[in-house]
């Protein structure tokens, strides 16, 4: 069931998004070679916790931590640990807050120390693909818009679109209806409607669009080794358009 969300429900998916954006920064900024991600882990789960807000992804389905932290061709899901960044890396981090029952859900990939120009591009190109997604987004518009935007983006720079993962609805739940799919047709799907929360997140390899599961049971990872980046945002469907709910600012 696709749910409309009213304007009290928005406000506090407002404020999830506002804790979740200020997570991420927080994390940017402790992103660097020698820091592990159990670290990472520690430091957001201590902010959201001060915040008066839950990290959602915590014990989520038996998920043994606050965020995810993906490094080079891990893709999604990957769990905090010993492992210590490395100079030259890549890291997604994906980040979920709950306040009083509204979840945001974010994420981003960072370089660690310098990379290489295939690493940046990469980076680049998968966090423009999600903006281009995203200008598909208004009342009325068609969801498959979004997807056939970012496949369109992503192979004209030559990049493997992952299948096996979508966005989704957010709002009560972190994961609702609808699917909203990296790739699709135009014209196709149900139509988006003014009050509608949903999260696009596209994840894109520099290499084959194929993944695997890891032992773990959670961690995807390219098939072919490798890299990968991910970019997330919730956002709020709006009659003209859409307001990022993750990004900058008190949102709008
Ligand atoms: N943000 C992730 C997604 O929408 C959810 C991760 S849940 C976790 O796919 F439990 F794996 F952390
Ligand atoms: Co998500």
């Amino acid at each position: 069931m696709i749910t409309i969300k009213t304007e009290e429900e928005i406000e506090l998916m407002k404020y999830a998004g506002h804790i979740n954006y200020l997570t991420h920064e927080l994390i940017k900024k402790n992103i660097r070679p020698g820091i592990t991600t159990k670290e990472l882990d520690k430091i957001a789960y201590d902010f959201i916790i001060s915040q008066g807000c839950t990290p959602s992804f915590l014990n989520y389905e038996g998920y043994p931590a606050s965020i995810c932290t993906s490094i080079n061709d891990e893709i999604v899901h990957g769990i905090p640990s010993d492992r210590a960044l490395k100079n030259g890396d890549i890291i997604s981090v994906d980040i979920g807050v709950i306040y009083k029952g509204y979840h945001s859900d974010a994420a981003r990939t960072h370089a660690v120390g310098t990379i290489t120009k295939e690493k940046e591009e990469l980076i680049k190109y998968t966090e423009q693909a999600l903006y281009e997604g995203l200008k598909e987004i208004k009342d009325g518009a068609k969801l498959g818009n979004i997807g056939a935007k970012i496949e369109q983006f992503a192979h004209r720079h030559r990049l493997g679109v992952v299948e096996e993962l979508v966005g989704h609805g957010v709002g009560t739940h972190l994961h609702e209806d609808p699917n909203v799919p990296n790739y699709g047709k135009y014209g196709t799907g149900i139509t988006l409607k003014a009050g509608m929360t949903i999260a696009v997140e596209p994840m894109l390899n520099l290499g084959t669009k194929r993944v695997y599961l890891l032992d773990n049971d959670w961690t995807v990872v390219t098939q072919d080794g490798k890299p990968s980046a991910h970019f997330e945002h919730t956002v709020l469907v709006t009659k003209d358009g859409y307001i990022i709910l993750t990004g900058e600012g008190l949102n709008g």
